[in-house]
């Protein structure tokens, strides 16, 4: 199949890439992305096979590393992303994952954020340093910090930003000055902010990932990861995942395909729906800190108006007291969802620090400022009464 004759126009903004981008239609004429629920594809003749077996033609083999749907799906984020290409994993952990086994060996070093999520800091910690992959971890927002870990062997950077769940901001541009300066490539966790608030490529990072699991996806349906940068550093990723196998499968890239279709519109939508109970939450008594990046009195207020066209739907806050004024307030709430995921159309509660970030130990909480008394809450697009409404029965149970 010549994949580019039958390319669709897809237009220049964001939200029409976002509907439109990456699409093929076939000779069926179908409207909707078709799900190509196919382990691999025929050939024409065996010549047609042999050329694109050695990549002298274009075409699918098997869809482990090719597949239309996906390909849709890696098209759509690169062109939301303003960048070249795409590679679709099965989860954001896998997409983490393939990019640290694509472009670290033995011996290399990696300084990441400290304030990362807790799995990213296991992978690292547990697997990365297993195989011989040396890791320092520095303080998001201190780049002194990241310039004294740097060695003579560091290849990699690792951030998040907004980093979840305290939404402190890493400024992408120092910090690919510094990698850049030493050699080393600036990869960024964007899932909490995702292409339509965020894109740091522009402000000069190499590579971007994403948890699809999140706002990406936004129904909590699928699990998926996205990794999105220039060609030549997809181009090696392709080859991991065609030889180790960590794969989205055409239904869940399909899912996601639907996700960004409404993304613009939903990152406006939980953004506003947080700025208003993010100024809500600030006004109570009982709460003796609020975390979120569209707050005025952020103290990175200039670097997030830079960086960000907006602030997600992800906040936190502290409730005065300890562990079990925290558990009450979670407890006491009716509406709102007790689980670990974020960027759903519902809003979702957790208390981190025995949750997500459990696993870190009390020093690692520490550095990291996760504390017994912190609820991270990711605000979905229920009606803000009916979210302030079931919070308000969290406070009330203090
Ligand atoms: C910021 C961030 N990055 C990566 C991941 C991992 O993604 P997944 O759960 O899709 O493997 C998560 C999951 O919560 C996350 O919050």
């Amino acid at each position: 199949m010549d994949f580019k004759s039958k390319k669709l126009n897809s237009g220049k903004q964001l939200q029409s890439q976002a509907v439109r981008a990456g699409q093929y239609r076939s000779d069926e004429g179908e409207h909707c992305e078709p799900i190509f629920t196919t382990s691999s594809y025929v050939f024409e003749s065996a010549e047609h096979a042999a050329a694109v077996f050695s990549e002298q033609q274009e075409g699918n083999v098997y869809s482990r590393y090719t597949n239309p749907t996906v390909r849709t799906l890696e098209q759509r984020i690169a062109a939301m992303e303003g960048t070249d290409a795409a590679v679709a994993t099965a989860s954001g952990m896998a997409a983490i994952l393939s990019v640290c086994m694509t472009f670290l060996e033995a011996g290399d070093h990696v300084v990441c954020s400290r304030s990362v999520f807790g799995t990213t800091t296991g992978l690292f910690n547990n697997y990365m340093k297993k195989f011989g992959v040396d890791v320092d971890f520095a303080n998001l927002t201190d780049l002194d910090d990241w310039l004294d870990k740097v060695t003579s062997n560091t290849k990699l950077f690792f951030v998040e930003t907004p980093s979840n769940p305290l939404c402190q901001v890493a400024d992408i541009t120092a910090l690919s000055e510094i990698a850049h300066d030493n050699d080393a490539l600036l990869v960024v966790d964007n899932t909490c902010c995702t292409p339509v608030l965020q894109r740091p490529i522009e402000h000069g990072a190499d590579i971007v990932l994403y948890s699809g699991t999140k706002y990406l996806d936004g129904q909590g349906r699928t699990m998926g990861g996205l990794v999105v940068a220039e060609q030549k550093y997809i181009d090696p990723l392709v080859v991991f995942l065609r030889t180790a196998g960590p794969s989205m499968s055409p239904f869940n890239a399909w899912i996601l395909l639907k996700g960004l279709e409404t993304l613009n519109l939903r990152m406006k939508a939980h953004s506003s729906n947080a700025a208003y109970l993010a100024k809500w939450l600030n006004e109570q008594s009982k709460i003796e800190q609020v975390y979120f990046t569209g707050l005025d009195d952020h103290p990175q207020k200039q670097l997030i108006d830079k960086q960000q066209s907006g602030a997600g739907g992800v906040l936190s806050f502290k409730v005065k007291g300890d562990r079990e004024q925290a558990w009450k307030f979670i407890n006491a709430t009716e509406m709102v969802s007790l689980t670990a995921n974020l960027g759903d159309t519902k809003t979702t509660i957790v208390h981190p620090a025995t949750t997500t970030h459990g696993r870190l130990t009390d020093e690692q909480k520490d550095l990291a400022g996760i504390t017994e008394n912190l609820i991270r809450v990711s605000v979905g697009l229920e009606d803000i009464e009916d979210i302030i409404l079931d919070l308000k029965r969290g406070l009330d149970s203090l």
